[in-house]
């Protein structure tokens, strides 16, 4: 049996170099723009990349969220799907693939993260309730505020640190929540909002072991961990790469038990 872990898709295919299995068969033209041009458009916009025109930016690195290419599978997808107005199929075949992938019970689609931020915060969140997370992606934050709640940062400090070498800087600091928990008391604290991959710190990563302790602090409050699953992929190839004892073990496998320290994502 060959039990090497491939780590790129360019191994798993049985391809040298680094590059990826597919094509791309449609193109979108974009205004390639000069230095000055760039440098205009930025002090117009105040520094601001939210308030840029698309039109004036060459390489968007803002979201990949609905901004990337399907593939001809997703695009002949779209066509044998059933826009029934009830009991669609397609629904169905989605939840089976979240429930053997995830192992989470129900599940909502959602168009989009920041609309699936908005449903679970206006569910959740009351206002005066608190709600802990490992520092912040900006919609989440934006939804958690708008439904009356605020925002703690509960990241450990070395994610701070631009320069500080610590391997799993998305780590929770545990002494920070408990911390909260005893200030503000587990009834104003409607979850622990946990992201892999944490955005604002870089995309640095949050361990195994990190997200076994919290689970189980959680556990002795009886609060809910909520995982921001975008790019949970990535996390688990960190894992794989740097934590002990997860060098040999399938990003699959170690993507399953991260969820299951997860109440949902
Ligand atoms: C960590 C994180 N959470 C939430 C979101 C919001 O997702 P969406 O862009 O699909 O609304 C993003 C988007 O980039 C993200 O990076």
């Amino acid at each position: 049996m060959n039990n090497t872990i491939y780590k790129t898709m360019g191994q798993q295919f049985g391809r040298r170099s680094w590059a990826e299995p597919w094509k791309i068969k449609m193109v979108e033209p974009i205004t390639m723009t000069t230095h000055e041009e760039r440098q205009k458009a930025l002090k117009e916009a105040g520094y601001n990349t939210f308030l840029l025109y698309s039109k004036d930016v060459y390489i968007d690195l803002l979201t990949d969220s609905g901004t990337s290419a399907m593939s001809d599978r997703q695009w002949a997808g779209m066509m044998l799907g059933d826009e029934a107005y009830a009991g669609s199929r397609n629904f169905y075949h989605l939840e089976e693939a979240v429930k053997k992938y995830y192992g989470y019970h129900y599940m909502v689609p959602t168009h989009q993260g920041r609309g699936a931020e908005h449903i679970l915060s206006k569910a959740l969140i009351k206002p005066g309730y608190y709600v802990p997370g490992n520092m912040y992606f900006t919609t989440t934050r934006l939804h958690q505020e708008l439904a009356g709640g605020t925002f703690v940062d509960v990241i450990i400090d070395e994610a701070h640190d631009p320069a500080n070498l610590h391997p799993f800087k998305g780590n929770v600091d545990l002494d920070k929540l408990e911390a909260l928990i005893k200030r503000i008391g587990t009834n104003n604290i409607p979850y622990v909002s946990l992201a892999g991959t944490v955005n604002m710190a870089g995309g640095q990563p949050v361990s195994m072991a990190n997200v076994k302790a919290l689970r189980t602090l959680c556990d002795r409050y009886d609060i809910p961990v909520y995982l921001d699953a975008t790019r949970m992929v990535e996390n688990a190839f960190f894992i794989q790469e740097r934590e002990e004892g997860y060098a040999n073990k399938p990003i699959i496998d170690i993507l399953k038990e991260f969820w299951s320290y997860t109440d949902t994502a």
